[in-house]
């Protein structure tokens, strides 16, 4: 009996060419900003204990109490698949020591992670980050700095219709006074018994309630400017300064809280509407000035973002731009015999060796079969070489977009290729 053939599991999805070369050059354009601003790389596991996330994200969190990938190992540790890159960055330079160097620390990272979610465009189980955390200040520079870098690496991919929607949660300063006013707020209202509790033990999680009926309800609740202390309202109005010096545009919002628990001060939000509204964010971030200390580190203020990869390249489709790093090789090589493959072969590999980007027909194919695949390449050059070529020393060079051909000694190919290509 046949096996059923396997599938990727619910919630992911395989990347093949040429999307998998798309997001690849997603990555490196999201990258290039950071490296070019003096951020280090780092990779941490994929998965961690579990109690990093709980206390780190927020024990009352969509993503803590629904979506982890926990289980216990064979050796009895509960460990959690990463479902975001905060909390582990934080514990890596914790353990490190990198805040007993010189502060701040800007590091950037690129992976993988895990949400059990419900499925739809957009919104995977397995997803792809590109995330930047400057560690250790309390400067709104570094606000301002990490959000210019993103909106730098979307307008490097060519988006034009990426919206920066920024708040401020406000510090320990700020947020009892605003907790308070909130709870009262919310106490009135005729709620649910879970969203109920959650008044109680976080009330800014309810704001984060995406139901229509309890945005709705909340049309009038009070907001986080109007209780922000005036340490937070000079950081706050610096970041905003400089976004603006930047050349950067913002919307206000004040009703944004995103789904962490660990943010302080300063939030945003990229936003691309060619996605759908519930998954319309395609980066977002903040300050986490609290968060080193919930994971048992000393006081680390620190703010950074992750931009959702997989969105990102939705948001490039829904612009109608080209897929970005699809460029495909520029020469194609159809041997036709065993002598004329064994040498070009030889002859690929010294372009590539020389930088040119080359393929080789290989299997024996016709003619007619490794011209089409020549053609499928994208090469604008193809070099075909009989046996009859093979005893006149030459291979015959055809360019795919003209169809010019003309016999080039199989001695001078490399430099006169890669001569021709470089003008
Ligand atoms: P986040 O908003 O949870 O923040 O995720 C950042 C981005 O990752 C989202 O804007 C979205 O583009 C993408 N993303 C999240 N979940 C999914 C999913 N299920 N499927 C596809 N894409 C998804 C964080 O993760 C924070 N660690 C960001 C941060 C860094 N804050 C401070 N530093």
């Amino acid at each position: 009996m046949n096996q059923p053939l396997f599938r990727a599991p619910r919630g992911t999805f395989d990347l093949i060419p040429p999307r998998g070369e798309a997001v690849l050059a997603v990555r490196e354009a999201m990258a290039e900003p950071l490296s070019r601003a003096g951020f280090g790389y780092v990779e941490t596991p994929s998965f961690e204990d579990t109690q990093l996330f709980v206390r780190g994200v927020g024990e009352s969190t969509d993503v803590v109490t629904k979506e982890m990938y926990s289980f216990t190992t064979r050796g009895g540790d509960d460990v959690t698949l990463r479902p975001e890159g905060t909390a582990p960055v934080v514990r890596a330079a914790l353990e490190n020591g990198l805040h007993r160097g010189a502060l701040p620390v800007k590091l950037w990272y690129s992976g993988s992670f895990y949400r059990y979610e419900r499925p739809q465009k957009g919104r995977y189980r397995h997803f792809s980050q590109v995330g930047a955390e400057t560690l250790g200040t309390e400067d709104p520079a570094s606000d301002a700095e990490v959000i210019v870098l993103a909106m730098d690496a979307y307008r490097a991919l060519g988006l034009t219709g990426v919206r920066l929607v920024i708040n401020s949660l406000g510090s320990d300063e700020s947020r009892p006074a605003y907790r308070a006013a909130l709870q009262d707020f919310l106490r009135r209202l005729d709620l649910d018994d879970a969203t109920a509790k959650r008044v109680e033990v976080n009330p800014l999680r309810v704001l984060d309630d995406k139901r229509p009926e309890i945005q709705a309800a909340l049309a009038d609740a009070p907001v986080i400017a109007d209780f922000l202390s005036k340490g937070d309202r000079a950081h706050h109005d610096a970041v905003r300064t400089l976004l603006a010096d930047a050349g950067v545009a913002f919307d206000d919002d004040p009703r944004l809280v995103r789904g962490l628990d660990y943010y302080t001060r300063t939030l945003f939000e990229f936003i691309h509407d060619g996605l759908g509204a519930a998954q319309s964010a395609i980066g977002g971030g903040g300050r986490y000035d609290g968060l080193a200390e919930l994971i048992g580190g000393p006081r680390l203020p620190s703010v950074g973002w992750a931009l959702g990869v997989d969105r990102t390249l939705l948001a490039i489709e829904a612009e109608g731009l080209p897929l970005p790093g699809t460029a495909g090789v520029d020469v194609y090589a159809v041997p036709l015999g065993e002598a004329a493959a064994a040498r070009l072969f030889g002859v690929v590999t010294e372009l590539r060796r020389a930088g040119v980007r080359a393929d080789l027909a290989v299997g024996g194919r016709g003619l007619k079969g490794a011209m089409k695949a020549a053609d499928r390449s994208g090469a604008q050059v193809a070099i075909v070489v009989g046996e009859r070529d093979l005893a006149d020393g030459v291979a015959q060079v055809k360019d795919l977009g003209t169809g010019d051909q003309r016999p080039v000694p199989l001695a001078d190919l490399v430099t006169t290729l890669s001569a021709a290509l470089d003008s």
